[in-house]
């Protein structure tokens, strides 16, 4: 178990913005920052981080929470995984406190499936660096294709000796579990043998956005025709081929940086643009890009530029995967490489300037790529021509944006020779048909914010009565540490008399729901301020961070959202809600806790009022009907109350 010393370390230390920064690109917004959000597909941006209150929050999606949540959803972590990986971000020496052996036998799978893979990416690279077959066969191999020592290490690169079980042995001794060496793949266990996936290869070690090592790709030394010249880990619990861009890791700050993403096919490309000191690029290794793929790269930035080698074959059969880009709202440019280069090839031909500069003269808007290419098929033959234009046109109806779209078609209709008409009702033909499709279907929609309810009255009254509960709940997070004056009407010898007192605001609820016996309806409510009143009494003081660092996610969710104003849907109004908040002063602190109490108390007398009129025709003394005459009017009283400007 990881002791409670370094947990509230990493508290201390991790900030939320830093930690989200390397997923997500973030900018500046007044005091916050925002981004996209890295849990949908969205187009602009919901995703808001605050560096003051340490907390995030999705709009697109409704999740929130502290830099642990966020690592926990994003990396599918369970909270010590999380704790770990902040850790080790931040240096942070974990100290483990004594584990029993049951204990040890519930640390996570996955956790253990992480660490095995990191032994092996260390034992493979020492291999390659320090073994003498090691060097004289792996080091070697990519020294001849001339990659270099720094380059070697960056990529952590390695060997896997020519035996049957080099690895898997020393695994063992070393006391990491076959169970983990079988589930990463990295060993291979039937009946009778255990042993070592990647014999004679060099190692690729493969990783996720964060840095850790999901999987390897291991390529074949000899020309051997029979042996596939890359074999890769199997799809595990840590490793989705789908999921995962070889190099993202070391391209995430670049592409950034630089706004664009170059898209190339192979390992090899990827390590040589670096090494010529172009790092905003990724490989899909092999295969068209997965919609998980385009959101990893989405998040960094709206621009990809697709590599292609020279074979022109090879470009038309991707053309189409491409559609799956534009559909994700990217900007996609494509560039090829002459006759018998990829890009692993050329970069080590040319200058990093060259290299630069062939990038930038030869990237083409992939539409207009597109309608060139299969112009130059279809130039002489009409009805090859007719099949292009729909081909066209389903690419160009994916763009999202309504003007960009328009803008592609006058190009499209200039380029081919034809009239924008013919193109336009081409496109909506397209929608009409799409339109239909989709009515068929069942959406698969996002998932409505709020539960759809029916509207009758009880409902409506329920809702109110969790509105009030709710407002409550976030006036004592919001302003419960402050002392504010309020006031008071007494009345003394039938006179009325105003009296302010100064008290503070948790104190101020707490007596008022005490004398109204008012209990929260909302059970998560009821926690939350069952913890509040705890607080208050042994420590005079509510502390908001035990809320958001909460082991609950409920109650952590909760607090976040009420933190961050989740009824503010989009940015404009959030920030100016944040000027609001700057400007509050004692006297609206006053009004809104009044507020919500009194808004609670409305509520409740009203159900009482409903309550008891079911009962007044039964009701022979008018005993009822009194007591409903008097609710009434202390209800009219509360509303005037409430409706009194500051
Ligand atoms: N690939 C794979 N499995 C294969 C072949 C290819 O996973 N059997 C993937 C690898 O990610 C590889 C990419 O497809 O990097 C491109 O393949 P290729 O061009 O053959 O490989 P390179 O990396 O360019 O290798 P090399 O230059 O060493 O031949
Ligand atoms: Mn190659």
């Amino acid at each position: 178990m990881i002791s409670r010393n370094t947990i509230d370390k990493v508290f201390e230390t991790a900030r939320v913005e830093e930690v989200i920064g390397d997923y997500v690109n973030l900018k500046k917004a007044g005091s916050n920052f925002k981004g996209l959000s890295p849990f949908s597909d969205e187009k602009s941006p919901s995703f808001m981080v605050s560096p003051v209150k340490q907390i995030w929050k999705d709009f697109s999606s409704g999740k929130g929470g502290n830099a642990i949540s966020f690592i926990m959803e994003q990396e599918h972590y369970s909270y010590p995984e999380a704790i770990r990986y902040l850790a080790k971000k931040y240096n942070i020496e974990i100290e483990e406190t004594e584990q029993s052996d049951e204990q040890k036998e519930q640390a996570s799978e996955r956790e253990s499936m992480y660490l095995v893979s990191e032994y092996a990416r260390d034992y493979y690279h020492d291999i390659l660096l320090n073994n003498q077959k090691g060097k004289a066969i792996g080091l070697s191999y990519f020294k001849e294709r001339g990659f270099t020592d720094e380059t070697i290490k960056k990529f952590e690169l390695g060997y896997g000796l020519d035996e049957w079980t080099a690895f898997t042995d020393t695994a063992l001794k070393k006391g990491y579990d076959v169970k983990y060496l079988e589930q990463t793949g990295l060993t291979i266990v039937n009946e009778t043998k255990r042993f070592d996936r990647f014999k004679g290869r060099v190692l690729f070690p493969i990783h996720s956005m964060s840095g850790r090592v999901l999987g390897f790709g291991g390529r074949i030394l000899t020309n051997e025709k029979k042996a596939a010249k890359y074999l890769n880990s199997p799809e595990s619990d840590i490793y989705h081929k789908s999921k995962v861009l070889y190099g993202i890791y070391h391209a995430k700050q670049s592409i950034a940086k630089e706004d664009n993403c170059f898209l190339v096919e192979g390992y090899t490309d990827v390590i040589s643009f670096h090494q010529n000191g172009i790092e905003n690029v990724v490989a899909s290794s092999g295969t068209a890009l997965t919609p998980d793929q385009i959101r990893l790269i989405r998040r960094l930035t709206p621009n990809i530029t697709i590599l292609f080698d020279g074979d022109a074959a090879g470009i038309r059969a991707s053309l189409r995967g491409i559609d799956l880009i534009l559909e994700q709202g990217m900007n996609v440019k494509v560039l090829t490489f002459p006759d018998g280069d990829d890009p692993d090839s050329f970069s080590k031909r040319v200058s990093t300037d060259e290299l630069k500069e062939y990038l930038d003269k030869n990237a083409q808007d992939f539409i207009n790529f597109k309608v060139s290419l299969l112009m130059e098929d279809a130039q002489h033959d009409p009805v090859k021509k007719a099949g292009l234009i729909r081909d066209i046109v389903v690419s160009i109806s994916k763009i999202p944006d309504r003007i960009q779209k328009e803008v592609y078609i006058q190009e499209c209709a200039r380029i081919m020779k034809i009239s924008e008409n013919v193109l336009f009702s081409e496109l909506a033909q397209i929608f009409k048909k799409e339109q239909r499709d989709t009515s068929k279907k069942p959406t698969h929609q996002m998932q409505p914010v709020a539960p759809v309810l029916q509207k009758t009255q009880a409902v409506e009254e329920v809702n109110e009565l969790l509105k009030y509960e709710r407002e409550v709940i976030k006036v004592l997070l919001l302003h419960g540490n402050k002392k504010v004056d309020f006031t008071e009407i007494i009345e003394e010898d039938n006179v009325q008399k105003k009296e302010t007192y100064n008290s503070l605001v948790s104190r101020e609820i707490y007596l008022n729901l005490q004398d109204d016996e008012i209990e929260f309806t909302n059970e998560l409510f009821r926690q939350v301020y069952f913890d509040i009143i705890n607080q208050l009494n042994q420590n005079q003081e509510i502390n908001i961070d035990i809320f958001i660092n909460h082991t609950d996610n409920l109650v952590a969710t909760l607090v976040t959202n009420i933190l961050m104003n989740d009824e503010e849907h989009t940015l404009s109004n959030w920030t100016r809600r944040e000027i609001h908040v700057k400007h509050n002063t004692d006297q609206i602190i006053s009004k809104a806790t009044t507020d919500s109490i009194l808004n609670l108390r409305r509520i409740l007398i009203k159900e009482k009022i409903e309550a008891l009129k079911t009962e007044i025709s039964s009701d022979k003394n008018n005993d009822i009907l009194e007591i409903v005459v008097d609710y009434t009017g202390l209800n009219s009283l509360i509303s005037k109350e409430l409706s009194r400007v500051i």
